[in-house]
């Protein structure tokens, strides 16, 4: 790729409470990465505009960074929108693991894998945490169905040994076994034809304590440390999983996470919305981050993380469609849903109750912080360098139109406002193009 000016208008968090919204010129250079930043009317930006390969973005389009995606089951994709029915102990049995038991099939992972990837390019998302399955060729199957459309992906081959959780037919047979394919799936991944630059990356990927052996987990820390790969799991999800964990291990599963060497530097928790203050203070410490998950939480959790308390100790946190326990691709949609479940949480929902009691005071977060989190939050938290469209990090960004339909913004809109209107109505309808990394992934 060859180096570009883009010009436009530019819409970026500077932090999760300001935004700011300016006509900027961006130098993209050969490596993808954001060399240069200009505001119109300055003579640095007069330079970059005379560059030949300018990409100049119409007045009636707005870009935004990409949308990092935290947490997101890609072998679950056929099953968004159905199978909410019945609490997470009886969904994985039920429905869950005889479907990603499928996965033993490449050709259908591929089938799967080819449509979810195009569908979450539709929707922004330039980076994607996926958990896929136990099996190595059909995760191998999403690795590179990542590099084939340009998405930036970290891929979980998921390890899971326990007899008491897992199904005969859906587990490693031994934490050997687990550790081996997992040590394989690294440098499968790291060696993928097209990969040198490692825009998609293996992650150590335990299902969750219950799914794991002690054997297996202990393993797994060493394992991240020894190949220096980080680790993605799920951690106090619901009320059943973290007593399960208190039980087993006499501790949370962010301390037990910690003990087995798993919590480290850019770590991802999915959900953790019984996470304790000491627990946060504990990601926080290692440099590990939370992936917020609002729809799901809704179905299985049976409360709503503090994202306010997340944001205000300064704990990383992004958002995550968890498909299939979330319905729905899109990072936009869970950002609304962030803004609705902190509401519900500040209020609380029950109208019996009087409403000095009803519910969590202080615990909302605004539209510009739900903007925040989809693009900024989840990239810092997984230490990768984009979310901002400023120099250093890399050109992963979105052209939003913004003249027809629900979109239309007003011109004289502040950027508080136009954050609050993008974070509601933005849509694939509304996202022209896509780029990733400098490279133009959708037209
Ligand atoms: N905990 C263990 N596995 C899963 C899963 O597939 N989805 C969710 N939401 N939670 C889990
Ligand atoms: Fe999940």
């Amino acid at each position: 790729m060859s180096a570009f000016v883009v010009t436009g208008r530019a819409l970026a968090s500077r932090t999760p409470q300001e935004t700011v919204l300016e006509n900027v010129a961006l130098l993209v250079a050969d490596d993808g990465i954001i060399q240069r930043r200009a505001i119109c009317g300055t003579q640095a930006y007069q330079d970059l505009q005379s560059s030949e390969t300018l990409v100049h973005l119409p007045d009636d389009t707005l870009l935004v960074p990409g949308l990092t995606d935290l947490h997101i089951h890609a072998p679950q994709w056929p099953q968004a929108g159905t199978a909410l029915d019945r609490p997470l102990e009886e969904w994985l049995g039920t429905y869950t693991f005889p479907l990603e038991t499928r996965y033993s099939d490449a050709a259908f992972a591929a089938t799967v894998y080819e449509d979810l990837v195009q569908t979450l390019l539709r929707n922004g998302t330039t980076t994607a945490l996926y958990f896929a399955t136990i099996h190595e060729e059909a995760s191998l199957v999403l690795a590179r169905t990542c590099i084939k459309y340009g998405q930036r992906g970290f891929v979980g081959l998921v390890a899971m040994d326990h007899p008491d959780l897992c199904p005969p037919n859906y587990r490693q047979a031994s934490a050997q076994d687990a550790l081996d394919a997992t040590r394989r799936f690294i440098h499968a991944v790291r060696a993928l034809p097209g990969n040198e630059a490692g825009l998609v990356q293996p992650v150590i990927t335990p299902r969750f304590i219950p799914a794991c052996s002690d054997a297996l987990l202990n393993g797994l820390g060493a394992l991240a440390a020894e190949m220096n790969v980080k680790v993605q799991t799920h951690a106090s999800e619901s009320d059943w999983e973290h007593h399960h964990v208190l039980e087993r291990t006499g501790q949370t599963d962010t301390s037990a996470l910690d003990a087995f060497g798993l919590l480290r530097d850019h770590t991802i928790l999915a959900h953790a919305g019984f996470l304790n203050q000491n627990d946060r203070t504990l990601v926080k410490e290692r440099n590990a981050g939370l992936a917020h998950c609002p729809i799901s939480n809704a179905f299985f959790a049976g409360a709503a993380l503090p994202v306010r308390d997340v944001l205000d100790e300064h704990v990383h946190c992004g958002l995550g469609t968890d498909i299939s326990g979330g319905y729905s691709p899109s990072i936009f949609e869970n950002a609304r849903q962030a803004v609705l479940a902190s509401r519900m949480l500040e209020s609380g929902t029950n109208p019996e109750i009087p409403p000095a009691k009803r519910g969590l005071p202080n615990h909302r977060i605004d539209f510009q912080e739900a903007f925040w989190l989809a693009t900024r939050g989840g990239a810092e938290a997984l230490g990768v360098p984009s979310g901002q469209l400023l120099p250093g990090q890399a050109f992963d960004a979105l052209e939003l139109r913004c003249t027809s339909g629900s979109l239309r913004l007003s011109s004289q809109g502040s950027a508080a406002s136009c954050a609050q209107k993008i974070v509601c109505h933005a849509s694939p309808e509304t996202i022209d193009r896509v780029w990733i990394n400098g490279r133009l992934v959708k037209e």
